[in-house]
């Protein structure tokens, strides 16, 4: 028997797929460098079949590419080189509630706006949140450990895992911290899977933390003058007001959101926009807010705002932020996801704005992103008339310049899309040789076939 055959066995005809369509869809993510290749496609519907692909794949000396919603940014979930796509999709239960320990455990094909919803229905919240999440799964948000909008108030998706059930490179089963709120008993393995990009483990299930919502939550829009006032006007708000979110993008950003609808939010351009959400705790709340705003306008830090006066006009602001990542999907963006520490912020912002104006002036660059947890999208655009190889060598020059800088400011390459291929190059600019070498042993460790998403974060 072929080994193709053998999967269907181990699974069923219609769970295995190898049209070129398949092919296509499921061998890549949401960046457009590599040309999907896989060899086929498995479906697995428990975590026993889990196994036994893995099991398979040791005996045939196939590559797994694990794969949720593939709304990645960095290729982590792209199968270019004949490997077997494992699809989550088909382990989607949500396979209970705890209302004592408020945690809700799913299994890892569940969509993390599926995850957001259940939270609610119990009068909860699962607070990692982001503009995929009607697409992305909970396997991929911790294999990359997502972040998203609401860092600043609630931390990445590591802080949100309180057990994980994971399938390692030999076939076995890890259930890792069980949920448990305090476990002291050594090396905490579950961390080490959250952001492994599945190098070290399949993940298959997970016990997912909950909180409560923030009350009444208020969303601001403001023109902010310059790039500049941006981080003062996180310190004044930040002061004043219980952020839950603190973004900012600038008019080429919001132009490009406007060419897919929607009308101006206020009548003069201005450089850039800063939208804010707090939670409105009570009356004292919104006088400070509006102290905050009169405070900022008279130091110049902002010269418009729009307070969102209905949920459905909070959901119209947070478009202008939200909608940027698809409204420039069309030109074949080269996505830099950086992050400094919060300090560094005003410092990195005027070197990097200098530094792309002097030496791309050719260039659209889209600025983006959470500056109020240091991270920023720094996305360029391919101008029109370059080849696509052209621009790829352009954009590596690019993030060289962009690596001498984060190096100086102690900052990282990749913020929250992971490393995949697309930062892989430059990888050992922002960690050390020593922190590599451990990696790659670990990597051993955990895949001692080297079966597991290689050549993806470090080279196979
Ligand atoms: C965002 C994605 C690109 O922040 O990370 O929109
Ligand atoms: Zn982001």
């Amino acid at each position: 028997m072929d080994a193709i055959a053998e999967l269907v066995a181990l699974l069923s005809p219609k769970r295995v797929l190898t049209a070129a369509a398949d092919l296509e869809h499921y061998g890549r993510d949401w960046t457009r460098w590599w040309t999907p290749a896989p060899r086929a496609i498995a479906l697995p519907e428990s975590i026993a079949e889990v196994q036994a692909i893995v099991h398979w794949a040791i005996a045939h000396h196939v590559a797994i590419v694990p794969s949720g919603g593939r709304t990645g940014l960095s290729g982590g979930a792209v199968a270019a080189h004949g490997e077997l796509v494992v699809s989550f999709e088909r382990m989607h239960r949500i396979l209970g509630f705890d209302p004592l320990d408020r945690t809700l455990t799913v299994e890892a094909g569940v969509v993390t706006e599926a995850v957001q919803n259940a939270a609610r229905e119990h009068g909860l919240m699962y607070p990692v949140d982001f503009g995929s999440r009607g697409s992305s799964q909970i396997g991929g948000n911790i294999a990359t450990n997502a972040g998203g909008i609401r860092v600043i108030r609630f931390g990445m998706t590591r802080a949100w895992v309180a057990g994980l059930k994971v399938v390692t490179g030999n076939g076995e089963l890890l259930d890792l911290n069980r949920g448990l709120v305090k476990n002291a008993t050594g090396y905490d393995l579950r961390h080490l899977m959250i952001g492994s990009e599945g190098t070290l483990g399949l993940i298959v299930e997970a016990t997912l933390q909950l909180t409560d919502p923030p009350r009444d939550p208020q969303v601001m829009l403001l023109a902010v003058p310059a790039l500049a006032a941006v981080m003062q006007l996180l310190t004044l708000m930040r002061e004043r007001l219980p952020l839950n979110a603190f973004e900012f993008f600038t008019d080429v950003a919001l132009k490009h959101v406007l060419a897919h609808g929607g009308k101006r939010p206020f009548e003069a351009e201005s450089p850039c926009y800063v939208l804010l959400e707090y939670e409105n705790r009570d009356a004292g709340t919104e006088t400070a807010a509006l102290e905050a705003f009169e405070q900022a306008m008279q130091q110049g830090l902002l010269t418009d705002g729009v307070m969102a006066q209905s949920e459905v006009q909070a959901r119209e602001l947070w478009r202008f932020r939200e909608g940027i990542t698809e409204s420039i999907a069309q030109y074949t963006p080269y996505k830099n996801d950086v992050s400094v520490r919060v300090s560094k912020v005003p410092e990195f912002l005027a070197g990097m704005d200098a530094l792309f104006a002097r030496e791309y002036p050719d260039f659209e660059v889209v600025w983006f992103g959470h500056v109020g947890d240091g991270n920023l999208h720094i996305s360029v655009l391919k101008p029109e008339a370059m080849t696509k190889a052209d621009f790829e060598l352009a954009c590596g020059r690019v993030t060289d310049h962009l690596c001498d800088v984060l190096a100086r400011h102690g900052g990282s390459i990749s913020a929250e899309h992971g490393v995949g291929l697309l930062k892989k190059p430059y990888l050992s600019r922002v960690r050390s040789v020593a922190e590599i070498a451990l990696m790659r042993q670990l990597k051993h460790v955990f895949d001692p076939h080297g079966i597991l998403n290689p050549g993806k974060l470090l080279d196979a």
